[in-house]
C-alpha cells in the first residue's frame, strides 16, 4: 500500500467548489487528483450497497482515505430505536480509529433513496464534527458525488466554518 501524497502545499485559492467535468475550478479539487476522487467514489458506491436503512430508506455509503493509503468504507446503520443510528461517514471514521488509524486525507460520500443516487448527499452536522476531531479542516477534502463523473469537492473548513476542534482545547 502506498502512502497517500496529494499536494497539500499548494497555496489555497479563494473558497469555492468544483463540479468535475463541467468546467468549474476549485481550490480543493486542484489538490486531490481526479483519479483518487473516482476511486473513492467507486468504493463509496460499493459501500452504499451494505447500507441498513429500513426506516428512512435513505442509503448512504462513504469511503475514507487515510494518509497511509488505506481506504476505509462505511454505510449507515439504522436502529428501531432511531437514535442509535450511525451515519455512513461515522461508521468509516470509527472503523478506522478503532483499528489505530487517525490521520485522514479525504472522504467520498454517496447517498439516496432506496439504494439510488439521484443527487448529492452532504454530510450531516454530527459527521462534520467527527471529521473536525481527526482532520485538519484546511486540508481534509469532502467529496460528494452523484457518480464518478459528477462530484463536488470541499475542504472541511468550507462546510464547517469556525469549527470547534481539539485545538480549541489545546490538543
Ligand atoms: N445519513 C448518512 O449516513 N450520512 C449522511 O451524510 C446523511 C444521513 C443517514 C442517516 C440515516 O440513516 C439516513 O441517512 C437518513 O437520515
Amino acid at each position: 500500500m502506498e502512502e497517500y501524497k496529494d499536494n497539500f502545499d499548494l497555496p489555497a485559492k479563494a473558497p469555492g467548489t468544483a463540479l468535475k467535468g463541467q468546467g468549474n475550478t476549485s481550490p480543493a479539487v486542484d489538490r486531490i487528483s481526479d483519479l483518487m476522487c473516482r476511486e473513492l467514489i467507486n468504493r463509496a458506491i460499493k459501500a452504499q450497497k451494505m447500507s441498513y436503512a429500513p426506516y428512512s430508506h435513505w442509503n448512504v455509503g462513504a469511503a475514507l482515505l487515510a494518509k497511509n493509503g488505506n481506504i476505509i468504507t462505511g454505510c449507515n446503520i439504522e436502529n428501531a430505536a432511531y437514535t442509535p443510528t450511525n451515519c455512513a461517514e461515522r461508521t468509516a471514521f470509527f472503523k478506522a480509529v478503532s483499528e489505530g488509524i487517525r490521520e485522514f486525507a479525504a472522504i467520498a460520500i454517496v447517498g439516496g433513496p432506496d439504494y439510488a443516487i439521484k443527487d448529492y448527499c452532504a454530510p450531516c452536522g454530527v459527521c462534520r464534527q467527527v471529521m473536525m476531531e481527526f482532520c485538519d479542516p484546511k486540508k481534509f477534502y469532502v467529496i460528494i458525488a452523484k457518480s464518478e463523473d459528477a462530484y463536488l469537492v470541499y475542504t472541511l473548513e468550507e462546510i464547517l466554518p469556525m469549527g470547534f476542534g481539539p485545538k480549541n482545547l489545546g490538543k
